[in-house]
């Protein structure tokens, strides 16, 4: 079987309607894998559905995952149409900005709620189903979403948004000891600057400054989250465990 083979893993992608979720979802797609994309609306995943149905298998199951509640209800739902989860993406996230003196208690709670509890409520919700699929030879995979925000101070003031992204880089490491005797990696993925929704103001105003102060002269490309997906989700990741990979064209490896 190629290195890089997804056929016959189970997918599911958090946030994987829009942005990087659906980069990831795509590449997972085009492997061989059959995915769920999920998030909270409804309509958009039915879009993204159709829109990835040409490169596989895919189907959206909409939760809100910025509680345990919806998180154990999304794996309920999962597991009512598959006995094993081979990989979780973990991507679903959100971002707050607002000036030191007054940021609010509520984008705290948003924040974390949504990028730093729900990667870990997900993997416990899913545990049975990734037990089942992982084997000595090919672990299950879980890939959390984090950030270069979270390996260096950001610029903007997204007080929680950094601090969730360093805790899911380092919950990425406490989850792969605990889980790797039961034959699951957890790694994470730390993105630079890619096209979504919650760059398009940023990127708008930035972007080729962004883009011309990086090593690589460039913002992140489709591809670039679909191969380090795909990468980690194969056999290919199968002993890479505890890792956080940025994917970011150099801007934080080489400050
Ligand atoms: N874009 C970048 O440059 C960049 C850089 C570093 C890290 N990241 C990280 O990459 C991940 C994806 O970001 P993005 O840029 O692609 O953002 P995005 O375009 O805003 O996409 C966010 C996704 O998460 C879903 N979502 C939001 N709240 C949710 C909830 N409570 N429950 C379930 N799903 C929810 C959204 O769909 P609904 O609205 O339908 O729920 C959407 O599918 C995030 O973790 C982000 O921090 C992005």
């Amino acid at each position: 079987m190629h290195l890089f083979d997804l056929t016959g893993k189970v997918a599911v992608v958090t946030g994987g309607t829009r942005g990087i979720g659906l980069m990831m979802a795509r590449g997972l797609l085009q492997a061989g894998a059959s995915v769920y994309v999920s998030s909270r609306k409804p309509d958009a995943g039915e879009a993204a559905a159709a829109e990835l149905s040409q490169f596989g298998r895919v189907a959206s199951i909409p939760a809100d995952v910025s509680t345990e509640a919806g998180c154990l209800r999304l794996a309920e739902e999962v597991g009512r149409s598959e006995e094993r989860l081979h990989v979780l993406v973990n991507n679903a996230g959100a971002t707050w900005g607002e000036p030191f003196a007054t940021f609010p208690a509520s984008a705290w709670d948003k924040v974390l709620d949504l990028n730093l509890k729900a990667p870990f409520f997900l993997t416990r919700a899913f545990l049975p189903l990734l037990e089942a699929a992982g084997t000595d030879d090919d672990p299950a995979r879980v890939v959390n979403v984090g950030s270069i925000d979270g390996l260096h101070a950001p610029s903007l003031p997204t007080y929680s948004y950094s601090a969730s992204k360093a805790g899911v880089h380092h919950l990425t490491r406490v989850l792969a000891k605990e889980l790797g005797p039961k034959r699951i990696t957890v790694n994470a993925v730390a993105p630079g600057p890619f096209e979504s929704k919650m760059m398009a103001a940023t990127l708008a105003a930035h972007g080729d400054e962004i883009a011309a102060s990086s090593p690589l002269g460039r913002i992140g490309r489709p591809d670039d989250m679909a191969g380090v997906a795909v990468y980690l989700a194969s056999r290919a990741g199968a002993y890479v465990t505890g890792a956080v990979i940025p994917v970011d064209g150099g801007r934080a490896t080489t400050l």
